[in-house]
């Protein structure tokens, strides 16, 4: 049977700052799509990571799906409401269009989906970071699925030996999708120059090269180049099925052991180690560290079974003390060197304000 899995999510507003939502605004979004999925869904299942709502639902409607895209829209506007009438912080914040036009694609939402010929068992894991951007699925996406340090399987399963397909995309070009497509392991050069630049190369997707099978589905949402200026990060989510003809679940997980440095944190201006959290986490030391959070499933027939949280366990209780120390060391040097994002990625104007400013002052020695 084919089954879409659609994943929607948005901030549009939190307690004391950019902390989590209120239980007001979760519960309108909740009842929200609880009446619109009638004749719409086939299940759905809303949670939180850091100050964004995830919508998870799955369907039969396929991708980009107009009358799903505006349920979600719809259930994001009602939110709104509420976190206006609470007084919350950032209310509507990444609603950035306000009328919508058919998907939600490129409006502020981020997106990830997937259209998949539903296995007798489906187990697949949804991520969702907060005070980060799409580049920082980079690394794990890439251990994952190219590097057999990480993926014993693609040594040790024949199911795997083939390889995966990626599809990065340019996400600097803004007029239309700039995608390109690798193949791994023979280009896994070519995959490495691209994703070490994790503000302009994004995985968008992984495909297995045994059968052409989506493992992956990554959102690829910039609002920077959105909105044209800062209205928070863009906090990405992701979807990898796996076992069988996919990395197994712990060989994704593992991956997150690193706690590697990506940009946003505070301001959306810093480099911070990415933490693996509980599921329904908040946000707190720097407005951070950045977060990502998984949930596992099984679907069968398009209906979820109940999640499971994938970093509640004691292991990555000792991997959060080990990330909070990596935080720590690149704290205690403020806004200096690696700290700080580059001059391009700065969120905030404050410093392109100043060096105007101080530019006139220059004089060039004789
Ligand atoms: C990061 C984020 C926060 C804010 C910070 C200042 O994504 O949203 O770190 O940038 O709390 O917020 P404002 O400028 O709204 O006071
Ligand atoms: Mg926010
Ligand atoms: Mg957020």
């Amino acid at each position: 049977m084919k089954v879409t899995i659609s994943v929607i999510k948005a901030d549009v507003g939190s307690i004391g700052g950019h902390i989590r939502p209120s239980e007001a605004l979760l519960n309108k979004v909740k009842k929200v799509i609880a009446d619109k999925a009638k004749g719409l869904l086939i299940d759905h299942y809303i949670s939180y990571t850091g100050d964004d709502i995830a919508i998870l639902c799955t369907h039969k409607r396929g991708v980009l799906d107009e009358k799903v895209h505006k349920m979600a829209y719809d259930a994001f506007l009602a939110g709104t409401e509420v976190a206006k009438k609470q007084g919350l912080y950032g209310a509507g914040q990444d609603l950035l269009k306000d009328s919508f036009s058919g998907n939600i694609k490129g409006m502020g939402p981020a997106v990830a989906e997937m259209e998949i010929e539903e296995r007798p068992n489906e187990p697949f894991l949804f991520f969702a970071a907060d005070k980060t951007d799409p580049g920082a699925y980079n690394l794990p996406v890439y251990l994952s699925f190219a590097d057999p340090m990480y993926n014993a399987g693609l040594i040790l399963a024949p199911s795997q030996e083939k390889g995966f397909r990626f599809t990065v995309m340019d996400v600097e070009y803004v007029d239309a999708d700039r995608v390109v497509d690798i193949n791994t392991p023979e280009e896994m050069y070519d995959l490495a120059a691209l994703l070490r630049d994790q503000e302009r190369f994004v995985v968008e997707s992984v495909y297995s090269r045994k059968n052409n099978d989506q493992a992956a589905s990554v959102s690829t949402t910039r609002l920077h180049n959105i909105a044209g200026t800062y209205t928070g990060k863009d906090d990405p989510i992701m979807l990898i099925r796996t076992q069988g003809n996919f990395p197994a679940t712990g060989e994704i997980l593992s991956t997150f052991t690193i706690g590697h440095y990506v940009a946003g944190f505070m301001r959306g201006s810093h480099h911070g180690p990415l933490m693996p959290v509980k599921l329904n986490s908040s946000i707190s030391y720097f407005d951070g560290p950045p977060v990502v959070s998984c949930a596992a499933f099984c679907i069968r027939n398009g209906i979820l079974s109940e999640a499971v949280d994938a970093f509640d366990h004691p292991y990555w209780d000792w991997v959060r003390g080990q990330v909070s120390q990596k935080a720590q060391e690149i704290r205690r040097q403020g806004f200096f060197g690696p700290a700080m994002l580059p001059f391009s990625e700065l969120e905030y104007g404050g410093i392109v304000e100043k060096l105007k400013r101080i530019d006139k002052k220059f004089k060039v020695k004789k």
